[in-house]
């Protein structure tokens, strides 16, 4: 697994790690061929989680330039974290400024693939470091092709055609309660993301490989079966996705963009210190509609 590609001048080194990989010696505020696109496209596919060191250069503009390459952009529903003059970047922060939160601070404190309560979810996320905490504030990502592989047969067979319902309110007022990371959502904001169903086994629309598609952040149950049956095989699905060793554990570094494939892989956000600060400006690829 993994390739250097040298004849572009920067490298693709897979991690030794169930999924992930890093790029190195590639400035991405520089431009970028297309050549060498398709080279980063294929790592991308290769690694799940491509980590991007060094990126010190990068503005948002560039941030927003380079993700569009992979496509349309999503808008996050919470406009209120939304960067100024940029809402293609939803800050993710627990920075507060002169009384004002300047992002969400309790982004992804549960396992979640990015929008998956949206009928077309995202396709991958661009998420770049601002500022880092000292201690923690680790992301952690499973690989969803080997959770869909290894699961036992007769759960295979249990999940087979099925759909789930996702939902983003889903964990939002547990989460308002655990912190005052959120505000209410207003009217508006909750017309925008009312829930979706989509396959319980979703196939890759680049690399054909079948991958679970539920998280225990928004997959609410499962439409056909009763509550406790669907509870009770959401609750083994999330566990089994989430095996040691299927992860891998991001430990930032500055100046690291991280780029996820949302399609094979959920994350979760760990946390760190409250009077740590830590800012990230995240973009989301828009993915196709799930099959
Ligand atoms: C997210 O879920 O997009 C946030 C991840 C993080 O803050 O590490």
């Amino acid at each position: 697994m993994g390739a250097l590609q040298p004849e572009f001048g920067f490298a693709y080194r897979h991690f030794d790690a169930p999924l992930g990989g890093e790029i190195i010696n590639l400035d991405l505020s520089a431009p970028l061929s297309d050549a060498a696109f398709d080279a980063l496209r294929k790592s991308f596919l290769d690694a799940q989680v491509l980590v991007f060191r060094n990126q010190f250069n990068l503005t948002p503009q560039q941030h927003i330039a380079f993700s569009r390459r992979f496509g349309e952009l999503q808008i996050h529903v919470l406009k209120e974290f939304h960067l100024s003059g940029h809402p293609e970047i939803l800050v993710v922060s627990n920075v507060v400024e002169n009384g004002r939160k300047i992002g969400l601070g309790d982004a992804g404190r549960y396992w979640h693939s990015d929008l998956s309560y949206k009928e077309e979810p995202s396709l991958g996320s661009l998420l770049h470091a601002q500022e880092l905490p000292a201690t923690e504030g680790d992301t952690i990502f499973a690989n969803m092709y080997l959770a869909y592989e290894t699961l036992p047969d007769p759960i295979k067979q249990r999940i087979e055609g099925r759909r789930a319902v996702h939902s983003y309110t889903l964990k939002y007022d547990d989460l308002r309660a655990r912190s005052n990371a959120r505000n209410a959502l207003t009217p508006e904001q909750l017309a925008q993301v009312a829930p979706v169903s989509h396959p319980i086994v979703r196939v890759h629309p680049e690399t054909g490989r079948k991958a679970l598609f539920v998280s225990e952040g928004f997959a609410a149950r499962i439409e056909g079966l009763p509550e406790g049956e669907s509870d009770e095989l959401l609750k083994f699905l999330f566990a089994h996705s989430t095996r040691p060793e299927f992860l891998y554990r991001h430990k930032w570094q500055p100046g690291d963009l991280l780029f996820w494939d949302n399609r094979a892989t959920i994350h979760l956000a760990v946390g760190c210190p409250p009077d740590q600060r830590r800012t990230l400006y995240r973009t989301t690829v828009k993915g196709d509609k799930p099959v």
